[in-house]
């Protein structure tokens, strides 16, 4: 199968972004692959058998291959592959944001080490050239925040709560079948993924190796049409907006949570499986990127563009990372201070726990369900989310110049609508 001009690729995985990887290449002549290596033997698949194995070693001991692309859903196994890949000094792009962005201190120690490459840039917001443009263009600048919704599925789950008023399960179903939704749902809907994706941007943006736990976390799984029509009878959405952003002691602040957003944000007209990134950058100000998230195609796009780059030998040169004299990473210092402004709607209002709010207004007019708008420090709301996330409760941050008399008199303004 070796042509004469073109470099090999051996791809692992042929799931909605390896066959989106296969269908864009075939729009370039100088790229062979090689091999696809899938796990089941059973699955019918849109290629002719011989173009499959099933041993990943057969891949990656074949010394003709220029070039690996690691599109497995399984972390551990793609781990696997990708370590064993950088300690062979070879190249390799993936678009596994939860491996990455968990094993990402071992994966530059990889290549610094053996002196291959790895790129990703399909991890991250599947069409947006973000990793590329915060390292190529921004490497220097100072940036003070960089936010958006990362993850397509919840973002299309959103718009169609919003704008079709259908249920939660229909639009989750129709964002699977569009192949938007990782294997497992959760991932999306919990906020998990848009946090792996948040913490490759913070390495990226501000140098930050950062640990999940670190992050406030919540997801759009248990909202409700009360929540949807309360956002909009303040005249907002509820958007699922992950941030990273430097505050004015100089500390990261790091959240995903669905948040009300206003017409006067880009946020707010990002629709269906779209991101969106806004960018603030010490002199260039606000820029926003916008693409498509999610999808078979744009991610494959996604991966030809770092399967490219990689053989022209680009590589990430993290050039936000500060080390020590002894070559050691140097940590951010993470915020904790700064306060967040909350709205919460719990269908177990007897389990809430006693949170040590600043201010607090409770309301509500069903006899099962408790809604409150607080607010409180950032270090006791993430030591109190897991307790609060048990009352499966729905939790959405709210810009600080919305009050809580605002929040209270739009519920009872919409309360006919969705009775
Ligand atoms: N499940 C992801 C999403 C796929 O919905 O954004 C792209 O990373």
């Amino acid at each position: 199968m070796k042509s004469k001009s073109g470099k090999r690729i051996g791809i692992f995985g042929f799931g909605c972004v390896g066959q989106g990887l296969h269908d864009v290449l075939q729009d370039n002549p100088h790229l062979n692959v090689a091999r696809i290596c899938v796990r089941d033997r059973e699955k019918l698949r849109t290629l002719p058998s011989h173009h499959f194995t099933y041993d990943p070693q057969e891949l990656l001991q074949d010394e003709s291959i220029d070039l690996f692309a690691e599109l497995i859903s399984d972390p551990e196994e793609a781990l696997l592959i990708v370590r064993q890949a950088l300690s062979a000094g070879k190249t390799i792009v993936s678009a596994n944001k939860k491996m990455i962005s968990e094993n990402l201190s071992e994966l530059v120690a990889l290549q610094q080490e053996f002196g291959g490459t790895l790129l990703y840039e399909a991890a991250v917001c599947g069409s947006i050239p973000i990793l590329r443009t915060l390292e190529a263009y921004y490497g220097n600048e100072p940036l003070q925040e960089v936010s958006g919704i990362l993850n397509g599925s919840s973002n299309y789950i959103l718009t169609k709560l919003d704008a079709e008023g259908i249920s939660y399960d229909e639009a989750l179903a129709q964002a699977q079948a569009l192949g938007f939704a990782e294997a497992d749902p959760t991932l999306d809907v919990g906020g998990y993924d848009a946090l792996h994706k948040i913490s490759l941007i913070a390495a990226h943006a501000f140098g930050a190796v950062i640990k999940p736990e670190q992050v406030v976390r919540a997801g759009i799984q248990h909202i409700s049409r009360r929540d949807v029509a309360l956002a909009q009878a303040l005249g907002g959405r509820i958007r699922l907006v992950a941030t990273a952003k430097l505050n004015q002691n100089n500390r990261l602040a790091l959240q995903v949570l669905p948040t009300l957003v206003f017409p006067d944000s880009e946020l707010y007209y990002v629709e269906a499986e779209f991101n969106g990134v806004q960018l603030q950058a010490r002199y260039a100000g606000d820029q926003f990127l916008k693409g498509r998230g999610a999808g078979s195609h744009p991610t494959g796009s996604a991966v030809w563009a770092d399967v490219s780059a990689a053989l022209a030998g680009y590589k990430y040169t993290y050039p936000k990372f500060r080390y020590n004299d002894e070559e050691q990473l140097k940590p951010v210092a993470l915020e904790e201070e700064d306060e967040l402004k909350v709205y919460v709607r719990t269908t177990m209002p007897e389990f809430l726990p006693e949170l040590p709010w600043r201010e607090l207004t409770v309301f509500g007019t069903e006899r099962r369900e408790t809604q409150l708008v607080g607010t409180i420090s950032r270090k006791d709301f993430l030591l109190y989310l897991p307790a609060l996330k048990q009352t499966i409760a729905f939790i959405a941050q709210i810009p600080a110049h919305v009050s809580a008399e605002q929040v209270v008199n739009a519920s009872y303004l919409k309360l006919e609508e969705v009775a």
